[in-house]
């Protein structure tokens, strides 16, 4: 694993965005995973910045909330189409989101699979990590799911989520989410983490230990992996 300390938030912003940036400039229909979340915000608003030709990037999400609306502010769905997809110029039909209004989100997570398959597999996926070290939302367990999958998601990051709800009954209770398999198939991983509330789960990360219990550190296990922190969420290393 290659690691990067930043100075601050906008510092891990701006390298993340190089990078991705780079993949893009090297590989124009390049096919990448692409997380919501706070933390990848400012990397989106750098690569609009940036004023790339986006049009022949192919885009999956790594999950996404279920059920949700569309039209829900949280859903990941409408997140990523405010900060990035709506200010760049990717063609639409290039971008796969997970459908939270399925009535059957089994079948949804098997398409979502089989699209990336078609797509040629992801060239990079770029990753958030949730205070708990869950990925997508591969959550702590004694067993992780290799496929995209529909998931229970743990009590803390239902109350984690629910800070951003209007009321705790409106936050979702299952997600669906690429896999742990699926995340690994991916040529390059690139994982952002930023503030002291992901310093434990960042220095499990480097603990030389592995466990599905922290999903997280299975990343080890990468042949390509980059990790940008900020000086809080690297400050346990
Ligand atoms: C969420 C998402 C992850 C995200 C993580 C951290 O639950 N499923 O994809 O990386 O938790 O979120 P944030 O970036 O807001 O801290």
């Amino acid at each position: 694993m290659i690691k990067f300390v930043c100075n601050d938030y906008n510092e891990m912003s701006r390298l993340a965005a190089e990078i991705v940036a780079g993949q893009i400039t090297a590989k124009r229909d390049s096919v990448l995973g692409l997380p919501a979340g706070s933390t990848p915000v400012g990397m989106y608003m750098e690569l609009v910045k940036k004023k790339l030709d986006y049009k022949n990037i192919i885009a999956f999400n790594l999950g996404e909330y279920y059920p949700i609306s569309k039209r829900n502010n949280l859903s990941y769905y409408n997140l990523l189409h405010e900060i990035f997809f709506n200010k760049i110029n990717i063609r639409r039909e290039n971008i796969r989101l997970f459908d939270g209004e399925t009535s059957d989100p089994d079948e949804e997570c098997r398409k979502f699979e089989e699209d990336i398959n078609r797509a040629g597999g992801l060239d990079l996926i770029v990753l958030g990590i949730g205070s708990n070290c869950h990925i997508g939302f591969n959550e702590p367990s004694d067993k992780l799911v290799l496929g995209t999958h529909v998931n229970d998601l743990t009590p803390r990051t239902i109350k984690e989520s629910s800070k951003f709800f209007a009321t705790p009954e409106e936050t979702p209770r299952r997600s669906m989410t690429m896999g742990m398999g699926t995340i690994f198939a991916a040529k390059k991983i690139l994982l952002l983490a930023n503030g002291s509330n992901k310093a434990d789960a960042v220095a499990q990360m480097f603990s030389g230990r592995i466990s599905t219990r922290c999903p997280a550190t299975l990343l080890n296990l990468h042949h390509d992996v980059t990790i940008i922190l900020d000086s809080a969420a690297a400050a346990k290393i």
